[in-house]
């Protein structure tokens, strides 16, 4: 069962990971093909947050499962909170980075550069909750 969660935890790792680049590579994209091609690249960000948020579902599930059946809670790392911490504000760029790619495919170019920003730093975030998770539990 264990193993069976940190199996789901790195599949679903795998599918936030590519998405977020993904999403990177859709706004990148957008930024140079002719105005009337943007709605067209822009469906694939639709299919892509998908997976994103269903990865991120299933991370935030069987991380709630294996911390709380192995007992991390009380006797965690402190990376294990700055991961958690790093978590919460990942959460509120993904909402952020929805909004303006909303904004950005109505045709917004404020909006587009603001999604490609908030896109970069969510990798970053992604970045900084890998390294405090192969710390916390080396
Ligand atoms: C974006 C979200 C997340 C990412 C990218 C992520 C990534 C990872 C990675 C890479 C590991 C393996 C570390 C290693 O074995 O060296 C791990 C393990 C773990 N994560 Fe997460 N995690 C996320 C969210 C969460 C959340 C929200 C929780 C708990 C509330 C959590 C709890 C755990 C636990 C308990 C382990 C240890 C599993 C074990 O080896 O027994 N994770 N995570």
């Amino acid at each position: 069962m264990a193993d069976l969660m940190v199996f789901i935890h790195f599949v679903a790792l795998a599918m936030g990971g590519a998405a977020s680049i993904g999403l990177l590579v859709v706004g990148l994209t957008n930024a140079k093909v002719p105005p009337e091609h943007r709605p067209s690249v822009g469906r694939v960000a639709l299919t892509l947050r998908t997976v994103g948020k269903t990865g991120m579902a299933l991370l935030l599930l069987t991380g709630i499962i294996m911390a709380t059946a192995g007992g991390v809670w009380g006797d965690a790392s402190p990376l294990f909170w700055v991961k958690l911490v790093a978590v919460a504000a990942l959460i509120v760029g993904i909402v952020m980075g929805i909004k303006a790619g909303d904004q950005a495919m109505k045709g917004d170019p404020e909006a587009a550069k603001r999604a490609m920003m908030i896109a970069k730093i969510n990798l970053g975030l992604l970045a900084v909750i890998l390294a405090c998770a192969v710390v916390a539990f080396d």
